[in-house]
């Protein structure tokens, strides 16, 4: 079953009890005393590698290294790699969690909340559960795997949902008093929306929000149009049951199905990308957390190359801290942030095709690849798409938007990427390769901020424009050699097609 099932996700951000009562002692027990004449061991190489904490988060004994607690306070200042669930680390999103509360608290919608992977769609969803928690709402929350079906999410459901609650069973009744829950009353037979519907409108003295997360992981039709029938049966009959619906998708309709008909009874927010403020935020919550402090410049850089994504910020403040610490300093420098951002770059090439990284490396050679870059900056949130008006933007003097746009045609024509993608908005551009999207846009971020650093003649080092800002595509392309010509990577060369 690979939907976390709701009892697990109510213990989010708490320790397991066992853990609670561990004792730092048991952890770090003494070795046993080296029996007399039995032959001394080998002192372990002080070179390998090894753990620096231990699981229990207790410092090891064996360490001296004075920065160590400083690295275990980081790593839970900063998690790239999982959602937050600790509200001291949720930086910026006041706006947005409002809209929610409200569209659940005065409109009784139901919430369909989609964006960008990495966005933090399922950091706010946890958020938004503490909220309602504080509320008393019930809140259950799954993730949807693949294989998720209706039947086995809503017994889940209800298996939270205390008998209590209903309206048929006195809180004194026996059933209740044992501890059941709704799931006892569910029939043996296949759930439908109708079936669940009817029993969440026995709810009384309590409302449920039920949270999908993932949604998009599981494409069943079947599993969707069930979710789209529940959510009209729960809003046509009042009944006393939100859902909270949250995944990865461009628009509304590619997430759920049948929308048409349930329209009306939803609230959707498409999560935007955090502004440079909100940011700024989430790495000062790190210091505040980790003691590390940021110079302004390394945070600027964070701030720059993140791009508004809460995952970039999240990761190169992560790997920008260790950097810092491992040179014995607490303050993190341009230098550290600039180790974290090739960390960054050689995770992310990692996961790009070996026949895309042959692309990128040639499109380097043949001076497109900045190009490449400072669209994929734009295209990131915008699930991998770019057009005509996003380079008119990008390069406002018409020769190089020109000449830039006919480079873009041709990688497109070529398969180079690139592909020419038609959808509502008209004819575009897609990359070829999600992977790729975060590792030129990173390229070409860290090139242009650390080449507003070199001191110029007469000017100070300024933090870049942001990317998607003119000022920063124009000064690339007037950067350029002019007499260098850009080619498209494999293709002739093509004169004054330049970044
Ligand atoms: N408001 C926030 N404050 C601080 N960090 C955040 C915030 N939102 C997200 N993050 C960080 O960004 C990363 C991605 O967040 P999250 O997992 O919530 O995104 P998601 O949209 O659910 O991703 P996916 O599409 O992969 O499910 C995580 O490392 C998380 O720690
Ligand atoms: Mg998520």
């Amino acid at each position: 079953m690979s939907w976390i099932n709701s009892l697990m996700a109510r213990s989010f951000g708490r320790k397991p009890k066992a853990a609670q009562n561990a004792q730092p002692n048991l952890v770090f027990a003494a070795p046993p005393a080296v029996r007399e004449g039995a032959p001394a061991k080998k002192p372990l190489d002080a070179a390998f590698p090894r753990f620096q904490s231990m699981a229990g988060d207790q410092l090891s004994p064996r360490l001296n290294d004075r920065f160590a607690s400083a690295r275990i306070k980081l790593r839970s200042a900063f998690t790239p790699s999982q959602p937050i669930t600790d509200r001291r680390m949720f930086a910026g999103r006041v706006d947005v969690l409002t809209t929610l509360i409200r569209s659940i608290e005065d409109q009784r919608v139901h919430v369909i909340m989609y964006g960008e992977r990495g966005i933090g769609k399922t950091s706010l969803v946890h958020v938004l559960t503490r909220a309602a928690e504080e509320a008393r709402y019930i809140v259950v929350y799954c993730s949807c795997g693949a294989g998720s079906t209706f039947d086995e999410i809503f017994r889940a459901v209800a298996a939270d949902v205390p008998l209590l609650f209903h309206s048929g069973f006195a809180p004194t009744a026996d059933a209740s008093e044992r501890g059941g829950t709704l799931a006892d009353l569910l029939p043996a037979t296949v759930l439908t929306p109708r079936l669940v519907a009817d029993l969440f409108a026995k709810l009384t003295g309590t409302r449920v929000l039920v949270v999908l997360d993932e949604f998009d992981v599981c494409d069943s039709p079947e599993f969707r149009r069930n979710i789209a029938e529940l959510i009209k049966n729960l809003s046509d009959r009042s009944i006393r049951t939100q859902l909270v619906i949250a995944g990865v998708a461009a628009d509304l309709t590619e997430l759920v199905e049948h929308i048409p008909s349930i329209r009306r009874n939803i609230f959707a927010l498409q999560v935007p990308k955090m502004s440079a403020t909100e940011v700024n935020h989430l790495v000062e919550n790190g210091e505040e957390l980790s003691g590390l402090t940021y110079d302004k410049a390394a945070t600027e850089f964070i701030v720059f190359v993140a791009n508004g994504s809460p995952y970039l910020a999240s990761l190169l403040s992560h790997h920008s801290g260790l950097a810092a610490i491992d040179k014995g300093r607490t303050n993190v420098a341009v230098e550290d942030v600039s180790l974290a951002v090739d960390q960054a770059l050689t995770e992310f090439r990692g996961r790009i095709s070996r026949h895309s990284q042959l692309q990128i490396d040639h499109a380097a050679k043949t001076g497109v690849r900045h190009v490449l870059g400072v669209m994929a900056g734009a295209a990131l949130f915008n699930n991998g798409r770019f057009d005509d008006r996003d380079i008119d933007a990008l390069y406002p003097s018409a020769a190089n938007a020109a000449s830039f746009k006919a480079t873009i045609e041709e990688l497109a024509s070529r398969q180079i990427l690139l592909e020419t993608h038609e959808d509502e908005y008209g004819r575009g551009y897609r990359f070829s390769e999600e992977a790729v999207l975060p590792y030129l846009w990173i390229l070409a971020a860290q090139k242009r901020f650390l080449e507003s650093r070199k001191p110029a003649a007469t000017d100070k080092p300024a933090v870049p424009t942001t990317p998607d800002k003119a000022p920063v595509a124009e000064k690339a392309a007037a950067e350029k050699p002019a007499d260098k010509p850009a080619e498209a990577a494999g293709a002739t060369p093509r004169a004054a097609g330049r970044p």
